[in-house]
């Protein structure tokens, strides 16, 4: 015991420095990376076919990592951002958005904190996954790519938008109000222990691609190397990685995104063979067999944002190969464990990921706008 403790000092001591006290099958897209691609049923009615979206073939065919630093570093922590920011220029704005994520259900919140991610990670934190599909000006925007299919809380984001414009019209980015809400959702989700304040000040953006989701977005089957590359790419280093993987201790993830490379019988997974069969009875469970089905993505605590993530990718219980990567490499190997050792060291380096992930290619008014609906680019 005491051999293990000294263990773990020493990679809190190495690894983090010093902390401050602070989809139902293939409809999803990663399906159709399936080395088996039996059965690829279309997408869910609500989103219209893929036909221009470049669909991976199979994972091996996914496009390589991307080149080292395709998007500029995120700003130092506050720089263009500050904590307050609409304190003199729209004081409720932070409490509507908290109200609007307070109302949503546990489900939803989660799907909060991913949209935040999956907008930060394409054109940065701008709103960019906001926005409609347009005919006439972009048919094919970042909400149709395949990784953004499963999003959900958009109408949390509209919401919240709808209340801060009636008191303080044109004034609240949606981009802040997405940043917001994905804080307001992981302290809610955590019964208040992850409480970080979040910089503002981003302008929304008016480019929306969905062909620029998936080589930005890292997909489920990604090893470490490819993980690390991904993130780094943001300007986010292997520490804020880890921390923020934890966010699969909540919510929940469609079959589709696993079962391929994971579950039996074309697997080739370490996951635990009894989690494995209890995942395959649920992803089996349709009444057709042609639904993709979802599942809880930790099995313990399903609605918290806890570190219980990485107690269950050391024992081999977690739902994706880049969940289960984490331990392919010594840095990360180490992280997971003192994650798991220390929920207080965990929360406390979530919120400081968040904060800088929050900080990724920030818009200004120079290239960016405040958008009047989130879903629209304001008409001139
Ligand atoms: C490390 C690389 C990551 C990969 C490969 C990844 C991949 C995925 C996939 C495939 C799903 C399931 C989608 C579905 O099938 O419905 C998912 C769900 C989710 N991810 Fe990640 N993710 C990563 C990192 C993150 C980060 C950094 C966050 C947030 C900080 C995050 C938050 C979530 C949440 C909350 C869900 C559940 C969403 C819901 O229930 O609606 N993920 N992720």
């Amino acid at each position: 015991m005491a051999t293990k403790l000294a263990v773990l000092a020493t990679l809190v001591l190495a690894l983090l420095g010093p902390v401050s006290c602070q989809q139902q099958q293939a409809g999803y897209g990663y399906g159709a990376g399936s080395p088996t691609p039996t059965s690829s049923p279309p997408p869910p009615a609500a989103y219209p076919p893929m036909t221009t979206s470049p669909t991976p073939s199979s994972p091996t065919a996914y496009p390589p990592p991307p080149p080292p630093t395709p998007s500029p570093p995120p700003p130092a922590a506050g720089a263009g951002l500050s904590v307050g920011y609409y304190k003199d220029k729209c004081a409720e704005a932070e409490t509507i958005v908290q109200e609007a994520v307070r109302a949503a259900d546990a489900g939803t919140k989660a799907g909060l904190v991913r949209l935040f991610f999956h907008d930060c990670f394409v054109q940065g934190c701008d709103a960019s996954v906001l926005l409609k599909p347009d005919n006439d000006t972009n048919p094919q925007p970042e909400m149709l790519g395949v990784p953004n299919l499963s999003l959900r809380g958009f109408e949390v984001i509209d919401a919240a938008k709808a209340a801060v414009e009636a008191r303080c019209p044109g004034v609240v980015s949606c981009a802040d109000i997405v940043a917001f809400a994905g804080r307001d959702a992981s302290a809610f989700l955590s019964g208040g222990a992850i409480n970080f304040t979040m910089p503002a000040g981003r302008y929304d953006g008016t480019v929306s691609l969905a062909n620029e989701t998936l080589p930005n977005l890292p997909p489920p089957f990604a090893d470490v190397r490819r993980l690390k590359a991904m993130f780094a790419a943001k300007g986010l280093d292997t520490v804020d990685m880890v921390a923020l993987s934890g966010a699969h201790s909540i919510g929940r993830s469609h079959c589709s995104s696993f079962s391929s490379d994971r579950l039996p019988p074309s697997n080739t997974s370490d996951m635990d063979p009894a989690f494995a069969a209890t995942l395959q009875a649920s992803c089996a469970s349709s009444a057709n067999g042609a639904a993709d089905n979802t599942v809880v993505q930790d099995y313990r605590t399903p609605d918290q944002l806890d570190n219980q993530y990485y107690r269950n990718v050391i024992s081999h219980k977690v739902l994706f190969a880049s969940d289960a990567a984490l331990l392919k490499s010594s840095d990360t190997l180490g992280l997971v464990y003192v994650a798991a050792f220390s929920q207080k060291l965990w929360q406390d380096k979530f919120g400081q990921a968040m904060v800088k992930m929050g900080g990724v290619q920030v818009k200004t008014a120079a290239n960016g706008e405040i958008r009047r609906m989130c879903g629209y680019v304001n008409k001139p």
